[in-house]
């Protein structure tokens, strides 16, 4: 089993900062160590966890992931150590990557990620920020692809919020080729310069729709794809966000717009009731709890191209 050799030693930042090529090997590699046709060995690596955020699936499955590879990980939690005081990132950063191997980081602004990597000696992985979650795209083209196999022929749609999870599947999409449609309420709509580079990489302009119609994007979806309508840090936008996304909650209704073969996505942690119902999460199109258990596969692979 070749691993690309030229992820190693690579942030991975953004969806943007992989080539197909290097996803579709990603992906190789994921079938293997989730068949367990595959043992690589990173024995004394370890991997930085910097969560300013809370996570269960990311956590536990770089966690899970790391130890399967004969690796540790650190738990970095910013409240007990000295990140919470405010040291500043360049110094957390190069002290850091002295003891580690790598760091996943899950915080707020892109930026500070960004910096993260600046100063950083050793790869740093986004492990979410409020404008991508690039380890979730993985996992989810990764599921897709185990359901559909050929990705020119999957219509993906999101219906929901556009910012983190949204903005990775339209990068994610664009470079495997896949049409991504976003449905969500005016003023919710993804990232621009996210939309202007996925449009470039698009050959075909008709492959990425954001619209505000959601029912003009069901037709002929073999992806409906949604996520919480009130992220991480917006917990004081509650009340306004369930009113602005009446309407977008994917019911048994909305799958019967869809193509027949539909498959449901959601990253986890869901409302159930608010942008999802039970009825749908729980039915036989999921492969919800499928998805979760991929970011494991995903990021053991993402590991083993960036640590060999
Ligand atoms: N999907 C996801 O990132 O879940 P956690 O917030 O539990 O890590
Ligand atoms: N958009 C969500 C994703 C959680 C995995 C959030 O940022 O909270």
């Amino acid at each position: 089993m070749l691993k690309p050799k030229n992820l190693y030693s690579r942030d991975f930042l953004s969806s943007l900062d992989t080539s197909e090529k290097e996803i579709l090997n990603i992906f190789e590699l994921a079938k293997n160590f989730k068949n367990k046709e595959l043992n690589i060995e990173l024995k004394d690596k370890v991997l930085g966890l910097v969560f300013d955020k809370s996570s269960t699936r990311t956590r536990v499955s770089f966690q899970v992931a790391m130890s399967r590879l004969g690796g540790t990980t650190i738990d970095l939690n910013p409240t007990t150590s000295q990140i919470g005081r405010g040291e500043p990132i360049k110094d957390t950063a190069r002290v850091l990557s002295r003891y580690c191997d790598a760091i996943a980081i899950r915080t707020f602004h892109q930026s500070d990620l960004n910096e993260y990597a600046k100063w950083s000696s050793k790869p740093v992985i986004n492990a979410l920020t409020d404008l991508e979650h690039p380890c979730q795209a993985l996992a989810d083209f990764f599921t897709i692809k185990e359901e559909f196999h050929d990705f020119k022929k999957v219509v993906l749609t999101f219906i929901g919020d556009g910012n983190n999870v949204a903005n990775s599947l339209i990068l994610c999409g664009a470079l495997l080729g896949v049409e991504v449609r976003i449905a969500c309420p005016p003023g919710y709509e993804p990232d621009k310069e996210v939309v202007n580079k996925a449009r470039k990489l698009y050959k075909n302009d008709d492959l990425l729709r954001i619209t505000n119609d959601l029912a003009s994007a069901l037709p002929g979806a073999n992806v409906l794809y949604t996520d919480v309508w009130s992220s991480m840090g917006e917990e004081n936008k509650k009340e306004i966000k369930d009113k602005d996304f009446s309407g977008f909650t994917v019911n048994s209704d909305l799958l019967s717009q869809a193509d027949d073969d539909v498959i449901i996505l959601h990253c986890l942690p869901a409302y159930r009731s608010k942008e999802i119902t039970d009825e749908v999460i729980d039915s036989n199109n999921s492969r919800i709890f499928e998805q979760a258990e991929n970011r494991m596969h995903v990021q053991q692979a993402l590991l083993a191209c960036l640590f060999s």
